[in-house]
């Protein structure tokens, strides 16, 4: 009992999540993130529209798929291993500490003359990262960790990602729904009204779900969220049937299935959803389990209201309306209303959450025409919420992501995130995310704490953000109608100017000729299997087995120095000091391999302390 009350003690006093130390390496690793954001801040502003940058670019880039890197080392330690070559020591992939590498998001094109910006005006990101990790060597060294990857995904789909890699399935990564790139958009109250009637049996259903999902995979921790389903009546899928959910990993998971598992048959019940809806919000509120910020309902249909029989739309809209006001009057915060409608041909379906969105303050409708843009247009709720972030109050706000999986040797880890924002128009405009991936084992061992729930809440309380005003002017939200709408979602179109839409619509800086150059610098490996580009070990991609050992004696000092300064907190107290060394040499054999998986030692030293290459898994 002694013995369990002085481990309690010892991980929470001395090493533990309250330590210095740990305030130390969570200051660290939120200043680096924000000085990221105002350099790519300062870039986008400084470089896009510089004509002679503009034309540099021009086969100075690497993409992610078929260019050579310029300079690839082979680092050694498990969190370089890449499944694909071998398991096991020494089957490490190359990575370039010289060069980042882009990607685009399905669906969009490098002739674009937006993202050939965006591909052109990150690159300047290496030089300034390199010097980063050189100046913070010591930091890293003597925590026992690397820097982890950093990139920025932009709102145009690109993603750039230092140190370069290859990643496994070429082509197919969108920065922009991952939870990294939403998380920063704030905390948010969500629910989700998905009509699951008749009509929407087959593909249609199918990509609610996928849409859904994509929507509760996207969500943090310091979000909440429940769903109404549907047909001629609306059933609630919350915590103990009427709360939202916090969106923690079970819940996710509970609710997840719940979708999965959804059969479409049954005629429309629009009021009795809307009823339900509002009612989540407004027992969860009276029972403190909003987040005290804003609110979304995303409402989804494919079909006419046909129940109950003698309900006219304007009983609808009058419903929503004023159960609407009265809970953002009750919550003291706005609740943001999204209708999309899907229908190809029956111009009718549209009709009603049209007008729903209108007498809104914060209400937009999307007509969605063809069932494949249903899960893109559900998850661009979000950038809504990013706009009021923008202000002063929010400059240092960052969000961490519950630890998942990273692709590459089953990594598990976090990122802490920010938004970039262009401050030139106003209000700022949402113009990417900047990341930086931490490997969590890595992490809580240099911090000595294997509960890793405890050490993300923890650093989640360095991302708590100050709830955006959203006090935001008719004419911008008229301007985000148009946006996600086109010109038809628009409320007042006889009143707001193009002007009033520069904060939303994204201008190119020069004409289109000038954005036809050819960006990557190669394509060496074009016809070269992904394992024989990625491999080190032998030619044919097999692997050699056996590490590099010369890193060890670096690793025993950062090891010594690790000990050291676990010991400076010793003094505290006698008792706790006895205990502590005891424990040190119990934690130190474990603490020589977590330190060496920690040192890589690239085949050719980088000029930086070389980062985890971690490809952002999936979701
Ligand atoms: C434009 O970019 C080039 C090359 O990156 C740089 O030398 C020049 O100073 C930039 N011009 C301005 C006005 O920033
Ligand atoms: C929840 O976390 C576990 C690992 O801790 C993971 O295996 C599982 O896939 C996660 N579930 C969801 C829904 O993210
Ligand atoms: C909401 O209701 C209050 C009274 O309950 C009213 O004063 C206010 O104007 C309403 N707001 C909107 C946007 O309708
Ligand atoms: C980790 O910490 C959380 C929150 O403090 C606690 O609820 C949980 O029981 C801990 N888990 C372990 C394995 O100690
Ligand atoms: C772009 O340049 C690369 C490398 O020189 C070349 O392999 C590729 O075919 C070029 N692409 C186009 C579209 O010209």
């Amino acid at each position: 009992m002694l013995k369990v009350t002085l481990h309690l003690l010892f991980t929470s006093l001395a090493f533990g999540l309250n330590s210095p130390r740990f305030n130390q390496v969570a200051t660290k690793f939120k200043e680096d993130i924000l000085e990221f954001r105002d350099f790519m801040e300062s870039l986008h502003l400084n470089k896009r529209c510089n004509e002679t940058s503009l034309k540099e670019c021009q086969f100075a880039n690497f993409d992610e798929c078929f260019a050579a890197l310029p300079n690839p080392t082979c680092p050694s330690g498990p969190e370089f291993n890449i499944p694909s070559c071998g398991s096991g020591e020494g089957c490490p992939g190359y990575v370039d500490f010289t060069t980042s590498v882009y990607s685009i998001a399905p669906g969009t094109a490098e002739s674009d003359p937006l993202v050939y910006e965006t591909i052109c005006w990150t690159r300047h990101m290496d030089e300034w990262l390199i010097q980063r990790n050189e100046r913070d060597r010591a930091f890293w060294e003597e925590l026992g960790v690397n820097p982890g990857a950093m990139y920025y995904g932009s709102t145009t789909g690109v993603f750039r990602y230092y140190p370069g890699r290859r990643t496994k399935n070429c082509g197919a990564y969108d920065p922009r729904p991952r939870p990294w790139s939403v998380a920063p958009s704030g905390p948010k109250n969500l629910l989700l009204v998905l009509d699951k009637s008749g009509s929407m049996e087959g593909n249609r259903m199918t990509l609610m779900k996928k849409a859904a999902i994509r929507v509760i995979e996207t969500l943090t921790m310091s979000d909440r969220i429940a769903i109404v389903v549907f047909d001629e009546t609306a059933s609630v899928i919350a915590k103990e049937g009427m709360y939202l959910y916090p969106a923690n990993n079970e819940s996710k998971a509970i609710l997840i299935d719940a979708i999965t598992n959804l059969e479409a048959q049954g005629e429309t019940n629009f009021y009795d959803a809307f009823e339900k809806a509002f009612d989540v919000l407004d027992n969860s509120h009276g029972e403190e389990l909003t987040v005290n910020c804003n609110s979304a309902l995303l409402f989804l249909t494919d079909g006419e209201m046909t129940h109950p029989i003698g309900t006219t739309p304007e009983n609808v809209i009058d419903l929503v309306t004023s159960r609407l006001n009265a809970t953002s009057t009750k919550i003291g915060k706005p609740v943001l209303f999204f209708s999309y409608s899907i229908s190809e041909e029956e111009e009718e379906v549209h009709s009603l959450p049209k007008k729903l969105a209108c007498p809104l303050d914060f209400g937009v409708w999307s007509r969605i025409n063809r069932e494949d843009q249903i899960v893109e247009a559900l998850s661009s709720y979000h950038l809504l919420f990013s706009l009021g972030l923008g202000d002063d109050e929010n400059a240092d706000f960052v969000a961490w992501v519950e630890p998942y999986f990273f692709v590459t040797g089953n990594i598990f880890g976090s990122t802490i995130s920010a938004v970039v924002y262009d401050r030139s128009t106003s209000p700022p405009t949402k113009i990417g995310v900047v990341g930086r991936d931490i490997a969590f084992e890595i992490l809580t061992e240099a911090l000595e704490t294997d509960n890793i729930t405890e050490a993300i809440s923890e650093l989640a309380r360095y991302s708590v953000a100050v709830c955006p005003a959203l006090n935001l002017p008719r004419c911008v939200i008229e301007s985000y109608r148009a946006f996600f709408g086109g010109n038809e979602a628009r409320c007042f179109p006889d009143e707001c100017s193009a002007d009033d839409f520069s904060s939303t619509v994204p201008k190119k800086c020069f004409d289109s000729s000038k954005y036809t150059g050819n960006l990557t610098a190669n394509s060496d490996n074009k016809d070269r299997s992904y394992e024989e580009i990625v491999c080190c070990g032998s030619d044919d991609g097999v692997c050699l087995g056996g590490g590099n050992d010369d890193g060890d004696d670096k690793l025993t000092k950062a090891m010594i120095i690790g000990i050291a300064f676990g010991c400076v907190f010793v003094v505290i107290v006698a008792l706790l000091m006895l205990y502590c060394c005891l424990k040190r040499s119990g934690y130190s054999n474990r603490r020589v391999v977590v330190v060496r998986d920690a040192v890589a030692v690239p085949v050719n030293p980088p000029p930086i302390a070389p980062s985890a290459p971690t490809w952002k898994s999936s979701p």
